[in-house]
């Protein structure tokens, strides 16, 4: 294997949900260039019904985290990435599979991220509303990135790959770590 695909799944591999950030600005031309590779994620017949709202404002940021239940962490988060979906069939499949970009294009930059619930949650409507996005589109979720200022970064329990294999054609495997 090439020495960038090497690179990738290594990145792959070791992104984390991180929810503590130094207080450093992310560079604009970083968070445009992570959009920019979402624009990339698959879609269903190729629709890309997306958009994507960058908040950096504290304040902006602050009503956001407020009205969100477990994304508190939104307030003190250099960045927040807010995607929506126009109301189209597999609008929440897309809009995961550009969420899903967005923290590995993070991570690939060096940078840590959450992502932060959108549909399905209560206050989804008011996040739309709060940021000014027409009725024709739905929160998909909010994605924190920063650099992180956690010192031990928590490692959330991963289910082996023999147990997520319906069933196993590999023999016993050790997991990379
Ligand atoms: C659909 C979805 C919604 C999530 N919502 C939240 C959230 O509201 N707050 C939060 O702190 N983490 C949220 N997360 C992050 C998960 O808690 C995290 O991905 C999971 O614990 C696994 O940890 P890891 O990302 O480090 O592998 C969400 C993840 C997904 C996929």
């Amino acid at each position: 294997m090439d020495k960038i695909s090497i690179e990738t799944l290594k990145v792959l591999r070791r992104r984390r949900s991180i929810r503590r950030y130094q207080k450093k600005e992310v560079p604009a031309e970083i968070i445009q260039d992570i959009i920019d590779c979402a624009r990339y994620a698959p879609t269903a017949r190729n629709v890309q019904p997306w958009r994507f709202v960058v908040i950096t404002d504290e304040a902006l940021r602050r009503k956001i985290a407020e009205t969100s239940d477990h994304g508190k962490f939104i307030a003190d988060a250099p960045v927040c990435i807010a995607v929506f979906c126009e109301d189209t069939k597999y609008y929440i499949e897309d809009g995961s599979a550009a969420t899903t970009y967005i923290l590995i294009a993070a991570k690939a930059y060096g940078l840590s991220s959450c992502w932060v619930a959108g549909d399905k949650k209560p206050y989804a409507e008011d996040i739309r509303k709060i940021l000014n996005v027409p009725s024709s589109h739905n929160l998909i979720s909010m994605i924190t990135i920063g650099y992180s200022s956690e010192e031990t970064t928590s490692e959330p329990p991963k289910k082996p790959l023999k147990d997520i294999l319906f069933p196993s054609p590999f023999g016993e495997r050790q997991d990379i770590p």
